[in-house]
């Protein structure tokens, strides 16, 4: 099996990598590292803590970054800066950052996120995965306070940035959004970098109504609880916008998982050069890839963009581990 760190700011879809991660036999789920996204760090700790202990897993929880590198937790990032504010009508939870499953009474880990994964990783023969589904700013802040770790880590496979799709902004997906500054040390830290974007989670990690029933009979308690909450995305999309959602919703988290397990999951790969925005404008937080950038001026590459994946494979993939009891 493949040993990961799984960087969570749980959320609906990252308790469903969790899931993924802790019943796939092919994945050695070392910790649980928790980050400021969805929700703030105290929040995204808690709900995450719920998941482990709800699936009866034994797997050490390790509370994260509270605020992105650079910016404030005001909910513009920056304060006074042009900022993007949707017209759409929004539920307000889309994400789910209230996970309906009983309170945790397992504790997190005494030691930082920040802290473990450095130790870990220095610790370690370069055999560990990163996998960060939420802001970067753990991956960041561990790179930047011991820069060694760059040669123990085998890779990192994250869920994040966009080509042509935007969730944050018309040009920035979440993730990258909340923290573009940590994204930027991320992309230019020379480690092997495979974003799975929101182009590929939206076109190819789609889960339907239909596929949510059978997770729901499974007969497994991670089969029951993700379905519980898909199904709650799938409502919620679909009250956002059920021309381009209907019956089914992205889960975006799982994906990265699945792609450490089978890689071939992810289609359209570009090994491009990836360039991150954080000057303060419309653009902040948009994943800039030389794509369609041929010229001279062109960089070398740094990350693999995952620009779509395989569908029926998620859904098929995704049902088979939760399956397993
Ligand atoms: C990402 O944003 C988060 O809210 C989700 O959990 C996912 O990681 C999608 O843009
Ligand atoms: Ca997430």
């Amino acid at each position: 099996p493949r040993k990961i760190i799984l960087d969570v700011d749980t959320g609906t879809d990252d308790a469903v990598a969790i899931a993924a991660a802790i019943n796939s036999p092919d994945i050695d789920l070392i910790a649980l590292t928790t980050v400021n996204g969805n929700r703030n760090v105290e929040y995204t700790t808690y709900n995450t803590l719920q998941v482990v202990e709800y699936l009866g897993a034994d797997v050490p929880v390790y509370r994260g970054c509270a605020h992105p590198i650079a910016a404030t937790l005001d909910p513009r990032r920056k304060p006074g800066m042009p900022y993007y504010v949707s017209s759409r009508p929004k539920d307000g939870d889309v994400h789910g950052d209230h996970l309906d499953i009983p309170a945790p009474t397992i504790k997190e880990q005494d030691l930082n996120a920040v802290s473990f994964i450095v130790d870990c990783l220095m610790h370690s023969d370069g055999d560990i995965t990163l996998v960060p589904v939420g802001p970067l700013t753990n991956i960041a802040t561990a790179l930047r306070i011991e820069p060694r770790i760059k040669d123990k880590i085998q890779e990192i496979v994250l869920m994040g940035g966009g080509y042509k799709f935007g969730n944050r902004s018309p040009v920035a997906e979440m993730n990258i959004w909340a923290d573009p500054e940590a994204a930027k040390i991320v992309f230019s830290s020379g480690v092997k970098v495979t974003a799975c974007t929101l182009d590929s989670t939206h076109q190819g990690a789609n889960i339907t109504n239909e596929e949510c029933e059978q997770m729901a009979k499974l007969g497994t308690r991670a089969g029951e609880m993700c379905a519980k909450f898909i199904a709650k995305r799938i409502w919620a999309y679909h009250n956002w916008d059920p021309t381009q959602h209907n019956g089914q919703a992205p889960i975006h988290d799982p994906l990265a998982v699945l792609a450490v397990i089978d890689p071939t999951i992810l289609t359209e790969v570009h090994h491009t050069y990836v360039d991150v925005d954080f000057s303060g404008g419309n653009a902040d937080g948009q994943t800039i890839c030389e794509i369609n950038f041929t010229t001279q001026e062109a960089h070398e590459p740094n990350a693999y963009m995952a620009l779509n994946a395989d569908r029926d494979k998620f859904a098929k993939m995704l049902l088979e581990i939760l399956a397993i009891k």
